[in-house]
């Protein structure tokens, strides 16, 4: 079975570690693991002068970050439509107003043009989203524009990013990341703000130190997942697998990634934790992996531009590749018989189709190329083979 949303990071290595760590509860929660983790990350990925907080998901950090800024309820916060519940429920758990701007459908990001169109001056940040490690064709704009109306940037990065991006010294603003199960690098759970200068950063290390741990039970689901997840994936296309997910999500023992309160609209408290110990171990040994892991997602991404004939990847290896079709339920269903799980983010706006756009200050009709986008994508795995990316496109086709 191919997957594109579930657990496309894990493998028996992971595994194994788990299975490791599960008789060594005394290293779940501190270690010398998370330091070890931020020192690797600011060496692989940003400049020398940045400081790493570290959080249970990135809609923590995101939580945080934006309360840590000190901005007056009903503030606007600019974010793009055609994006996730993790972005948008922090902003109104504050008391801040999103204000959402339109995308261009070539790379699913901010569309400048439609940015000047809802701006006002009551909108004090924004945040600029690489949808898919797509980096944004308006980026540079976007920048500027923040810059002359003195606009905090949050560059949300969640899906992955040009690696090469953030290394130099002049990034502004702060770089969302998030670890959890489906993206470029995963821990189950967890995220970090990414912030240049140790001033900036001091009242997010503060929080950081402050905040609890997660419960026992959520560090025993991180360890079932890495296990479980790979038994699964092995074992789907026998039914063998769906039946596991289905038992093991039934006595909650994976842990959805959207709860029912965030369906229901509403920011969960619950996910107001520091980022544990054991996750960082598991991100330490994702990040061994990392150099092979883009390689392949760029060569698979590279492989479906010319396929398809476009230049959506330009050169990036993209967490999942987007792709605009007529029918994405009958395509769905036409590659499942093949056994391939095709993705769909976002399939509304604000994602998932649960959400209550209403409730989240969306006004439909106000955003149309994203509304369109959302009616009309799929999302193809890229953690794949060429081989099972060439039956991808035969499927496609
Ligand atoms: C664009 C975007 N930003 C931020 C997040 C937050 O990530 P997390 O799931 O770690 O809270 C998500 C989650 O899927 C996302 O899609």
């Amino acid at each position: 079975m191919i997957f594109s949303d579930f657990a496309p990071n894990e493998t028996s290595k992971d595994a194994v570690l788990a299975i490791k760590y599960l008789f060594q509860p005394w290293r779940w929660r501190k270690g010398k693991e998370i330091h070890y983790l931020k020192r690797r990350f600011k060496s692989c990925f940003f400049s020398s002068d940045t400081q790493i907080s570290l959080f249970m998901t990135g809609r923590t950090a995101l939580y945080q970050y934006l309360s840590s800024l000190k901005l007056h309820t009903g503030d606007e916060v600019i974010v793009q439509a055609f994006t996730c519940e993790a972005v948008i429920l922090p902003i109104l758990a504050i008391g801040l107003r999103p204000i959402y701007v339109d995308i261009h459908s070539s790379d699913f990001s901010m569309n400048i043009q439609d940015l000047k169109n809802k701006y006002t001056p009551h909108a004090k940040a924004i945040i600029i989203q690489h949808t898919f490690g797509i980096t944004p064709k308006d980026r540079k704009q976007l920048l500027e524009f923040a810059k002359t109306h003195k606009l905090q940037v949050i560059e949300d990065v969640a899906h992955g990013f040009d690696p090469n991006l953030f290394r130099l010294k002049r990034y502004t603003g702060a770089v969302l990341l998030s670890f959890g199960r489906s993206k470029s690098f995963s821990s189950v759970f967890g995220g970090a703000i990414a912030i240049r200068g140790i001033k900036a950063g001091k009242v997010l290390k503060e929080t950081e130190k402050n905040l609890p741990n997660p419960s026992l039970f959520i560090l025993i689901q991180i360890l079932i997942y890495k296990i479980i997840s790979v038994i699964i994936k092995a074992t789907y296309a026998i039914q063998l697998g769906k039946g596991i997910h289905f038992m093991f999500k039934q006595f909650d023992l994976i842990m959805p990634e959207i709860t029912k309160q965030e369906k229901n609209g509403q920011f969960n408290n619950a996910f107001l934790r520091t980022f544990p110990n054991i996750a960082a171990i598991c991100m330490l040994a994702q990040l061994d992996r990392f150099n092979d892991v883009v390689n392949k997602r760029k060569k698979v991404s590279a492989f479906f531009d010319s396929e398809l004939h476009v230049k959506t990847a330009h050169g990036l290896g993209l967490l999942r590749y987007p792709y605009l079709c007529n029918d994405p339920a009958k395509l769905q269903k036409k590659a499942i018989k093949q056994h391939i799980q095709l993705g769909q983010w976002y399939s509304q706006v604000v994602a998932p189709k649960e959400i209550n756009l209403m409730a989240v200050g969306y006004t439909t009709g106000s955003c149309p190329i994203a509304e369109s986008v959302s009616k009309h994508i799929i999302n193809l795995p890229t953690a794949i083979s060429i081989a099972d990316a060439k039956r991808i496109i035969k499927v496609l086709k």
